[in-house]
């Protein structure tokens, strides 16, 4: 047998280095280096600073900034209180299928540019929104077996909004709708169920429409 492998727990005193180990240099690990603290120091300061900054210059009440709206533009106007947008309850309501130019989709979606329905009685357009249609309807020369949605979840105020927005947009050139005429129609016609088509609709346009 040799003599015990100089890394074995055999015991003993450990041997003495040879001189290929104390040649070696040491591992770079073994030196712990902290950042100077020069360093470190600056690093805290930056951080500190770039804080302050944001906190002092109040980046949300300057306008210049980003899409130069305000908080007070941001704010959500009281319901009823400030006019509301017909455009834009046009977009998130009616666009998908009447589109943006009012247009509709030929045989699919009726156009509301040039409608005579939309044009027309006030009274039977606050109508169409509140209780929707269903059947055949003649729009412009075309007739059309379609189904609009009742709208009746939004207030007066915004279906008379959306109506003075059909009535005045593109080539219309109708007057605008108050929401006590969609108040009144309301209260007036309780029906749960969508028109149907414009037979319906016209008569109820009939005698009340010379007013
Ligand atoms: C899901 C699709 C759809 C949506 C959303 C929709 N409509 Fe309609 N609308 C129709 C269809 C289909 C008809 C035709 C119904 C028929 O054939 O009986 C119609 C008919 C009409 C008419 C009468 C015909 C005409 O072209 O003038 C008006 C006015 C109208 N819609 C306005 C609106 C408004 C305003 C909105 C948004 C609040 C709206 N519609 C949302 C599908 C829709």
């Amino acid at each position: 047998m040799n003599a015990p492998h100089p890394l074995s727990a055999a015991g003993g005193p450990a041997p003495a280095p040879t001189p290929a180990q104390l040649r070696e240099e040491a591992d770079p690990t073994e030196r712990v280096q902290p950042i100077p603290l020069v360093v470190a120091g600056v690093a805290v300061a930056m951080v500190l600073a770039g804080a302050a900054y944001i906190l002092a210059s109040e980046p949300f009440g300057m306008a210049g900034l980003g899409d130069q709206r305000t908080v007070a533009d941001l704010r959500p106007a009281e319901r009823g209180t400030a006019a509301i947008d017909g455009k834009q309850l046009f977009t998130a309501n009616c666009v998908a299928c009447h589109q943006a130019g009012g247009t509709g989709v030929p045989g699919v979606f009726p156009p509301l540019d040039g409608s005579e329905w939309v044009t027309g009685d006030a009274r039977v357009l606050a109508s169409i929104l509140l209780h929707g249609v269903e059947g055949e309807l003649p729009v412009r020369g075309t007739v059309y077996k379609g189904s609009m949605p009742a709208f009746a979840q939004l207030a007066d105020a915004e279906l008379a909004a959306l109506a003075t927005y059909v009535r005045t947009s593109w080539s219309n050139q109708a007057g605008a709708v108050a929401a006590e005429l969609v108040e009144a129609e309301r209260k007036q016609n309780a029906r749960t169920k969508p028109f149907n088509g414009g037979a319906e609709l016209g008569a109820l346009a009939g005698p009340s429409t010379q007013r």
